[in-house]
């Protein structure tokens, strides 16, 4: 055996550093806020441990402590007062969402981004107009083009109130087209879109519904969301995003899909980002929980790997935790 070949001589300590290939930083990561319009206090989000659903009067002071750590970017999910079947709180001028940004924006220096979605403003919970016997047939669910109007004007309303970037996750097709043809008829022309490009129907997503008040009534997002199963579907979805004018492409989950997220990054030159949902989130918390994991470390090192894969930014709910310490 040759043993002129130890992989073992850059693993001390003294050069490890130096032949690192990945980096986390602070500034790669976008923390997740929930902004709730049915409450005047704070509320603890069971599933997810250190997240809470603030009101709008604690949107600013949430913001900041997430500054705090480092950590610029957030991006804003609502919780409506009222829903009803077409989701109208979510394009509403003074909705939860839209009274959060603009605050946000006038108080504090961090950057902005809002989820643009129907499921937490739908009282059936689908991300979009339900087509008319979708209750009762299961092969029916949501009607794409209809929705494409309604997303185009909620993202509008976003950009009014301040948002700096918009990012769809309804997963319908030419949503991001319809976004961006509604934000510069309105002269929004700098307002990016970081599309949910390749979003799996997850099961990853359960805390994250309990948070935003966003599960289906009935059904499931089969019909919209990508089955877990493809991958080469997913290079179909994302170059059509890139085709309509997406500045930023995400995959998500991240985890489970790092797969995609490398086949992403090959694929196209745009940066590439990774949510790391509540699922992965809650998973590590329950083991750290029972003593077996730490916490800390596995955290860190998910970023990293996703990371690794090719995401150049991550939407995570450990964006706090993990910025604190780097
Ligand atoms: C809304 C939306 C969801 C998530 C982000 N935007 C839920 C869903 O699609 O059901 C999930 C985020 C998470 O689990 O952390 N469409």
């Amino acid at each position: 055996m040759d043993m002129s070949r130890r992989p073992r001589r850059l693993r001390r300590d003294g050069v490890r550093p130096l032949v690192r290939e990945t980096d986390l930083a602070a500034s790669d990561l976008i923390a997740p806020v929930f902004v709730d319009a049915t409450t005047d206090e704070r509320v603890p989000i069971e599933t997810m441990p250190g997240h809470e659903r603030v009101p709008v009067e604690e949107a600013v002071a949430r913001v900041e402590e997430i500054r705090e750590t480092g950590v610029e970017a957030v991006i804003l999910f609502g919780v409506p007062e009222s829903k009803d079947p077409e989701g109208s709180r979510a394009w509403a001028e003074d909705g939860v969402v839209q009274e959060a940004t603009r605050r946000i924006t006038a108080e504090t220096d961090a950057y902005v981004v809002t989820d643009v979605c129907l499921c937490e403003y739908t009282d059936h919970g689908h991300c979009g107009v339900l087509e008319a016997d979708a209750e009762s047939d299961p092969r029916l669910t949501v009607r794409n083009d209809e929705t494409l109007e309604l997303l185009g004007r909620t993202a509008a309303s976003h950009a009014r109130a301040g948002a700096d970037m918009v990012a769809p996750s309804g997963m319908m097709d030419g949503m991001v087209g319809a976004i961006r043809e509604s934000l510069d008829g309105d002269g929004f022309t700098d307002v990016p879109i970081m599309s949910y490009a390749a979003k799996y129907e997850s099961a990853f997503y359960g805390p994250f519904r309990d948070a935003a008040d966003g599960a289906p009534a009935f059904g499931d997002r089969r019909h919209y969301q990508m089955d877990p199963a493809n991958a080469r579907e997913a290079r179909r979805e994302v170059d059509l995003d890139v085709e309509q004018g997406a500045d930023v492409l995400m995959v998500k989950p991240a985890l489970p899909y790092l797969d995609v997220v490398r086949q992403v990054r090959e694929d196209h030159d745009h940066p590439v980002a990774a949510y790391n949902v509540s699922g992965e989130y809650a998973m590590l918390h329950a083991a750290a929980e029972k003593g077996w994991l730490n916490l800390e470390a596995v955290a860190y090192e998910s970023l990293l790997s996703i990371k690794r894969a090719g995401a150049d930014l991550i939407l995570t709910y450990f964006a706090e935790d993990v910025a604190d310490r780097l």
